[in-house]
């Protein structure tokens, strides 16, 4: 089976629950601070890390040490330097339109995910944390930081808009519990939404939609709880309204030396996509992926 899930957790009754990567072309996650976002990140990180079709850009406003330990296994490890992570989301974005114009050629299809992931065209899973640090664009804010802010917002929003169908999947996280911290025209076109704890009801609608209202058993506001660090409120698939899901803890250091140990298989996806038009020019067969048991 090819990769088109990842595991998420447990729900409620203990069963295993599951997160969509096929057509799933973006995810916010939010909750305040503690509460196990980037935990979530380097669970997903755990999974994926082993498998030759994912590459990874971490991205994190925070600035600070959460990726180091595996950042061996991304393509990219940014802090908050705006600027840096414009420069990389033009360039993921410069490549989704590449992707876009040889999909046909190269894998016979329009969909990415009619064939699935393969090496040399891997799921980019770019991963932006403490994403509110890069979206600031009122008073307070240079002229050419606003510029920035705006371009990077409208790169995001097309990754996310565009991106689907080519094998892009975009993460972003935020504490900040206001309907700002992820713009809109990003968060709405997001359909994965994943949310710990939250203070506000106005950040459980951010966060998930105001549909969330209607489920008050599964409301992230009663989250707040040390007891419920690591549990999130979600949408699962094949059931209705939303379901808390505990997210497995994660060995830190066990992530840190699986993204060392698979350390070989990060590389730029624009690399990849160069090498595939090579393989084309000199005649190769169209890249059909063979899919060997990575995740579920
Ligand atoms: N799934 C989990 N199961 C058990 N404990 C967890 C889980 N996720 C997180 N934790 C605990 O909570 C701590 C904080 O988690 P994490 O750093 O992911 O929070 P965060 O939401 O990213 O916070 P911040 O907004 O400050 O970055 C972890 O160091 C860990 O001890
Ligand atoms: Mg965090």
């Amino acid at each position: 089976m090819g990769l088109t899930r990842v595991l998420l957790g447990r729900d409620e009754s203990r069963e295993v629950s599951w997160l969509r990567l096929s057509g799933v072309p973006g995810m916010t996650v939010v909750g305040l601070p503690g509460y196990g976002k980037t935990q979530f990140v380097m669970h997903l990180v755990g999974e994926l890390a082993p498998c030759p079709y994912v590459q990874f850009g971490f991205i994190d406003g925070k600035g600070g040490p959460d990726y180091d330990d595996v950042a061996d296994r991304a393509f990219a490890h940014l802090g908050d330097d705006l600027g840096a992570a414009l420069e990389l989301v033009e360039g993921m974005y410069e490549l989704m339109q590449d992707r876009q114009g040889a999909i046909r050629a190269h894998l016979d299809v329009k969909n990415f995910w009619h064939v699935g992931p393969s090496r040399l065209w891997p799921l980019v899973v770019l991963v932006i944390d403490e994403a509110h640090t890069f979206f600031h664009t009122g008073r307070g804010v240079s002229r050419a930081d606003q510029e920035a802010a705006h371009k990077l917002i409208w790169m995001v929003e097309q990754l996310v808009k565009k991106g689907r169908s080519v094998g892009f999947f975009t993460v972003l996280l935020t504490q900040k519990g206001t309907g700002d911290a992820i713009p809109t025209q990003i968060r709405d076109v997001c359909p994965a939404k994943v949310a710990f704890a939250v203070a506000t009801m106005e950040a459980a609608d951010a966060g998930l939609g105001s549909a969330i209202r209607l489920y008050p058993d599964a409301h992230p506001i009663f989250l707040q709880d040390p007891k419920y660090i690591g549990v999130a409120t979600t949408a699962l698939e094949g059931r209705k309204g939303f379901a808390r899901v505990r997210i497995p803890q994660v060995d830190e250091q066990h992530v840190a030396q699986l993204a060392n140990s698979y350390r070989h298989l990060a590389t730029e996806p624009r690399d990849l996509f160069d090498l595939a038009c090579g393989v084309l020019d000199a005649g190769g067969s169209v890249l059909k992926p063979v899919f060997e048991g990575t995740a579920a």
